[in-house]
């Protein structure tokens, strides 16, 4: 008798495991972009180059950072892109709203802004999907930003 129930448990065991799984859909990738813009050290080459030989040579805003600290605005640049994106870093600047208060940045002056990453990012060949993921965090600040 002992080994009937034994058999048939065996064989409710056998059967359960031929249930086909319930469907779920695969989770969609989650490396996050940090990452995928290459960590700290290549978003500090972006901040740099987008700083140094964009923004400080675009005539359309260079003027507005002519007596700015810039390795400072780079690290606080840096600290912000890494932490927005996922990575290990904490942002330790101004507030959005603080850091451009009284400036009356225009609409143009925004565009010009994002520009100049977008360029740095194709200089290193950041791809469009990055690119775009990366703007798409950065203009949730606009309205602080932009005529204040
Ligand atoms: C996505 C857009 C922008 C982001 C993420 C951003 C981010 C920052 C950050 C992190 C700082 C440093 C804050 C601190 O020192 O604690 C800063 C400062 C500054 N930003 Fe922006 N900014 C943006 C757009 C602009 C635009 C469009 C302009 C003007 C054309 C501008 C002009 C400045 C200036 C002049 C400073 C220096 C202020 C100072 O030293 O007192 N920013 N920004």
């Amino acid at each position: 008798m002992r080994s009937l129930l034994f058999a048939f448990a065996l064989a409710a065991a056998a059967c359960g495991s031929k249930q086909p799984r319930t469907p779920t859909a695969a989770p969609p990738p989650t490396t996050p972009l940090y990452d995928r813009l290459g960590r700290l050290d290549a978003i500090k080459a972006i901040v740099k180059d987008f700083v140094e030989e964009r923004v400080a040579k675009d005539p359309r805003i260079r003027a507005r950072f002519a007596t700015v600290d810039v390795a400072h605005l780079e690290q606080m640049l840096t600290e912000q892109i890494c932490e927005a994106t996922g990575g290990p870093c904490k942002y330790t600047g101004k507030s959005m709203k603080d850091a451009h208060a009284g400036m009356a940045i225009t609409e143009a002056e925004w565009r010009a802004f994002v520009e100049d990453l977008v360029a740095s990012m194709i200089r290193f060949d950041v791809p469009k999907a990055e690119q775009d993921e990366l703007i798409g965090k950065l203009a949730t600040m606009h309205d602080d930003i932009v005529g204040k």
